[in-house]
């Protein structure tokens, strides 16, 4: 990292990648790749076991500095500025950048403290009143209010697996992101919880810049409109989901997609 970032904000961009190189130690895990994230659309990173999309996907809001050994080379801009620059607060950019995980992982605290845990911290609101118009907004942004309103503090972790996923992702939307990662967010689910995942992030759309890693090509085609596809930590091919499944350039994204590998 260091120098600054050449390329100007657009209109349709909201985050962009150049040149983006990851290390563990002497190990390199993704090699020089490039993207722009939309703003209005779903991108899904997908790809064999390994090939570097966690690690990709973490450069975003700065997750791999939390990984000791990890190195991260290139540059990476939000609205068109340097998130590594020294001067980037990075507890207010995993805010503006919010990420779900794999494994729901809520906190051991009332389903209302999840939600209001966050605002908190960022100073959003003050009164009751101001934190119960917040809880509920993110609740029913994550298509969760009508199932936990009259148990709002009973723990989020006595919920079942995909409403403790949703809560997650109301808890991600609290402090008004405006990027949303998230990392193979169904794997852990059923194939209900996983669709209604699915229609959380459709209607999510357009409000935030969502990214999402899957290993389910179904769920990439369903989800996503833009898709980039990852080989041995490099990125192969990126473009309109709907090109990609059907008529992709690379020989490699086709054999990914028709299950030759993987
Ligand atoms: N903390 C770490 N320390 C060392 N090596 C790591 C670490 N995290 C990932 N790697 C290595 O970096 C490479 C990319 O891993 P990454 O987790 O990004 O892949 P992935 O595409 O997300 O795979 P999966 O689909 O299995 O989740 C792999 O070779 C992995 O072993
Ligand atoms: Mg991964």
């Amino acid at each position: 990292m260091g120098h600054n970032v050449n390329v100007p904000p657009t209109l349709t961009t909201k985050m962009t990648a150049r040149n983006v190189s990851v290390f563990y130690g002497p190990k390199q895990a993704l090699k020089n790749v490039s993207i722009d994230v939309s703003r209005e659309n779903v991108t899904a990173f997908i790809g064999p076991s390994g090939c570097g999309k966690s690690t990709f996907l973490r450069c975003f809001n700065r997750m791999n500095d939390t990984v000791a050994s990890a190195r991260v080379e290139g540059e990476i801009a939000l609205d068109g500025h340097d998130i590594y620059a020294a001067d980037m607060d990075v507890v207010q950019l995993r805010a503006r950048v919010g990420m779900v995980f794999q494994k729901p992982n809520p906190f051991p605290k009332s389903i209302y403290e999840n939600i209001a845990y966050g605002p908190r911290i960022h100073g959003l609101a003050r009164s009751k009143a101001d934190f119960d118009v917040i809880v509920e907004s993110a609740l029913k942004r994550a298509g969760l209010w009508d199932e936990v309103k009259d148990r709002l503090g009973e723990s989020g972790t006595a919920m079942s697996g995909g409403q403790q996923q949703r809560l997650c992702i109301a808890r991600a939307i609290a402090v008004d992101p405006e990027v949303i990662l998230m990392d193979e967010p169904c794997s852990a689910l059923d194939p209900i919880a996983t669709a209604k995942i699915e229609e959380l992030i459709d209607d999510l759309r357009g409000r935030y810049a969502i990214v999402i890693v899957t290993h389910n090509m179904q769920q990439a085609a369903r989800v996503s409109q833009k898709t980039a596809f990852f080989h041995l930590g490099t990125m192969v091919e990126y473009g309109d989901t709907s090109t990609i499944f059907t008529n992709p350039v690379e020989a490699r994204t086709k054999d990914y997609i028709t299950g030759r590998y993987g």
